[in-house]
């Protein structure tokens, strides 16, 4: 992992400005953190199954491209059927998920799925590593997001649990974004965001793939809002799917 990555970094800021996807309040935190520092040695490519990644450059062709990158399967156990249980999302959908969350500078944000840490990067560079605090349910995940990180120039709160239950000890927050799939908005989240405040989660359900929620937090401890576009993401690992669990319509 030695090439040049400067030329394809600067490829992908361009291609995403160019699709309006990378505002400019955005673009120092892209430029600053780049996205091959986040990406472990071992990826998988998402096509029908998780096709493991074997050489130098096609590493770097993945890592630049405007695709998600499986970073984990199978909760990181061997020999299993290669299901894809974390990974480093597409750039478009960070940078358009990052601009729907709409922040301002001094806003403390929490992050729930830190996956390999790119996200949570990316808003400790624009917000500043104090305000960002983000919650990982894999100990290995959190352990590993929080070494590239701190490599990285970035020292927000990496922690380790259920990000079903928010971070307490962290809240309030002005904004929730959730980098994995929820069937319903967790009330912890409504509780631990500021009145005015904002969460930004993918809803998904058995029989549909996933839409963008906006939520606007109330005094009154309601949150209302609206979908704000498609998002596939992985689900919560408490809503994996399974076998023998009773069909959710999304209703
Ligand atoms: C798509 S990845 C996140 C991408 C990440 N934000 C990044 O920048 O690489 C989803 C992550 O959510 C994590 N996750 C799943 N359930 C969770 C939970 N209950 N609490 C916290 N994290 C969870 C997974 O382990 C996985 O790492």
């Amino acid at each position: 992992m030695t090439e040049d990555w400067r030329p394809r970094h600067a490829a992908l800021l361009e291609a995403l400005a160019a699709s309006g996807e990378l505002p400019g309040a955005w673009r120092p935190a892209f430029a600053a953190v780049p996205r091959h520092h986040f990406i472990p040695a071992d990826i998988w490519e998402q096509r029908a199954t998780c096709v493991p990644v074997t050489t130098d450059a096609a590493w770097w062709d993945l890592v630049y491209r405007d695709v998600p990158i499986v970073t984990q399967v199978d909760d990181g156990q061997s020999d299993g059927p290669a299901i894809a249980t974390s990974s480093n999302s597409m750039p478009t959908m960070v940078a358009r998920m990052l601009t729907a969350l709409e922040v301002a500078d001094g806003q403390r944000v929490l992050e729930i799925g830190t996956g390999s840490g790119w996200n949570a990067a990316l808003l400790a560079a624009r917000l500043g590593s104090r305000n960002v605090t983000t919650v990982e349910v894999d100990p290995v995940l959190a352990e590993k997001a929080a070494k590239v990180i701190k490599d990285a120039g970035y020292s927000p709160d990496v922690v380790w649990g259920d990000g079903a239950r928010g971070w307490e000890s962290g809240a309030p927050y002005d904004r929730i974004i959730a980098t994995c799939s929820v069937r319903r908005i967790p009330y912890a989240w409504v509780r631990q965001t500021k009145p005015g405040g904002l969460i930004l989660a993918p809803l998904a359900g058995d029989f549909w793939s996933g839409a963008l929620v906006r939520l606007d937090v109330g005094g009154d401890g309601v949150a209302s809002g609206r979908f704000v576009g498609g998002a596939r993401f992985m689900p919560m690992r408490s809503e994996r799917p399974r076998p023998d669990a009773p069909v959710d319509s999304g209703t």
